[in-house]
């Protein structure tokens, strides 16, 4: 059943319910409202002719007139002696005056609804003046009369109400193709996710939730727009970085094997051969950490790192190119810090980025860490070329490299490390060095605090 015609369902049952409940309701307080209604008119018709009797005949033994008065009256009623407890006097036949008398108790002021036989009576008694005399007046009504009008009020009601939840059922219909129109938009949209229509996604008016759910869809859509695209970029780069050495290998194997070469050119052939496989090694290896990093987030063993010690390490491994390429290479922690990280990861993070300010400075490397409130900067400066306005946002992506660049996974690597680690990795342009300064941000977290980031993303 669709939702639309769900909502429809739910709405009339319900308004099914109220509407009989309130007829009910209204339909017994309508007969009661009747009652009390005729016996207000019954005791004002009994008032004026009590007065009009005690005008015209001051003197109750001249019942007989009265009778006769009262005989021309259109009107249902007993004229009873209290003292006596009989009925002097009724507009009906005795012998329905005597079943009345035999089936009720006249003597009961308080009863107020009559029997004859199967039917019922509302009854309103006015006393003569002076009360002593114990003459009284009881008028009739039978209930069937109201009975009468009590319907004809329903039937008017039940009209009412049938219009009414006409009405409001056309209404609802309205309201809930409104509420539905979008949902069964937004089905379309994700159908054409699934079916990795991106380009053909249109954006669908709504509003409240619905609108917040269309627009996390979309959003959703684009980053998987986004994430495929990277992905085919990443395939078909990592398929030409592999077959470029892998073209060179077979064509020095083909050479060798084919004796086409001579002594000297094969051995520089089985050189090429050997750089070339490394080459291959070290892209295959830093592919396989990337995946890694991506997919397994529980790879990252966080300890706590003494800063100084961390960078001192770095240096020492440095040095011997920093000696080779005549370069200058300061460090400067400022303070004792410590961090929680993997240190095997951040080594590899910090290392990346440094080697690259060698490999592309002039004579000066720089590297500063320090802490300023609850966050520490890893600072490497260089002044090499710098780079460029346009390839600041391309720079962390797989494969991308610039003038003397390798792999292009090194700053790749670097970023997926950060970012795994709660940090964040930006490029600029170095105002001490003039060249390329490339910042690491990391949180400072208590054990406590990383035990508990790393739950949740487990959870997730
Ligand atoms: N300090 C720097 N100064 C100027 N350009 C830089 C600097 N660091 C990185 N680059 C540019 O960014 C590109 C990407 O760097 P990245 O470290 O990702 O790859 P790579 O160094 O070429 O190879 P590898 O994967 O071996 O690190 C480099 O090719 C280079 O062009
Ligand atoms: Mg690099």
């Amino acid at each position: 059943m669709k939702l639309q015609s769900q909502l429809n369902a739910a709405f009339t049952a319900l308004l099914l319910v109220i509407m009989t409940t309130a007829g009910l309701v209204i339909y017994s307080l309508v007969l009661d409202v009747l009652i009390q209604d005729e016996k207000r008119q019954l005791a004002e018709t009994g008032e004026l002719l009590i007065n009009f009797l005690s005008e015209q005949y001051d003197d109750a033994s001249e019942y007989r007139n009265i009778n006769d008065f009262l005989q021309q009256q259109d009107l249902q009623l007993f004229l009873y002696d209290r003292n006596l407890d009989t009925v002097l006097f009724s507009t009906m036949s005795i012998s329905v005056v005597n079943e009345f008398f035999q089936e009720n108790n006249f003597a009961d002021t308080e009863e107020s609804l009559w029997q004859h036989g199967n039917d019922r009576f509302v009854t309103q008694r006015i006393l003569f003046y002076p009360e002593q005399s114990g003459m009284e007046l009881i008028l009739l009504t039978p209930i069937n009369d109201l009975r009468a009008v009590q319907e004809n009020f329903f039937f008017r009601l039940a009209w009412v109400f049938l219009i009414g939840a006409l009405a409001a059922v056309i209404l609802s219909y309205f309201m809930t193709n409104k509420l539905v129109t979008p949902l069964s938009l937004l089905k379309k949209e994700l159908k054409k996710v699934e079916n990795r229509q991106f380009d053909q996604m249109k954006r669908i008016r709504a509003s409240g939730e619905i609108k917040e759910v269309e627009q996390s869809v979309y959003d959703m859509a684009q980053t998987l727009e986004q994430y495929m695209k990277s992905q085919q970029t990443f395939f078909q780069n990592a398929s030409h970085e592999l077959k470029t050495p892998l073209m060179t290998i077979q064509g020095y194997a083909e050479g060798i094997r084919d004796g086409i070469f001579d002594e000297k050119d094969t051995e520089k052939g089985l050189d090429v051969m050997v750089t070339e496989v490394n080459r291959l090694k070290k892209i295959i290896n830093e592919m396989i950490l990337l995946a890694k990093l991506d997919s397994q987030p529980d790879v990252y063993e966080e300890t706590e790192i003494d800063v100084q010690t961390f960078i001192e390490g770095i240096m020492s491994k440095a040095l011997p190119i920093v000696n080779e390429n005549k370069l200058e290479l300061h460090q400067q922690v400022d303070g004792p810090i410590t961090i929680h990280a993997d240190e095997e990861k951040l080594l590899r993070a910090v290392s990346n980025v440094v080697f690259n300010a060698i490999r592309h400075a002039s004579e000066e490397v720089s590297i500063r860490v320090y802490q300023q409130k609850n966050q520490i900067y890893f600072e490497v400066e260089d002044d090499g070329e710098g780079i460029s306005q346009e390839d600041v946002d391309k720079i962390f992506h797989r494969f991308m490299k610039g003038k003397g660049g390798e792999t292009g996974l090194g700053l790749a690597i670097a970023r997926a490390i950060i970012e795994q680690s709660h940090g964040k990795i930006f490029v600029s342009s170095s105002e001490k060095l003039g060249g390329a300064k490339f910042t690491m941000r990391l949180p400072v977290y208590t054990p406590k605090e990383i035990k508990k980031i790393n739950h949740k993303s487990k959870d997730v």
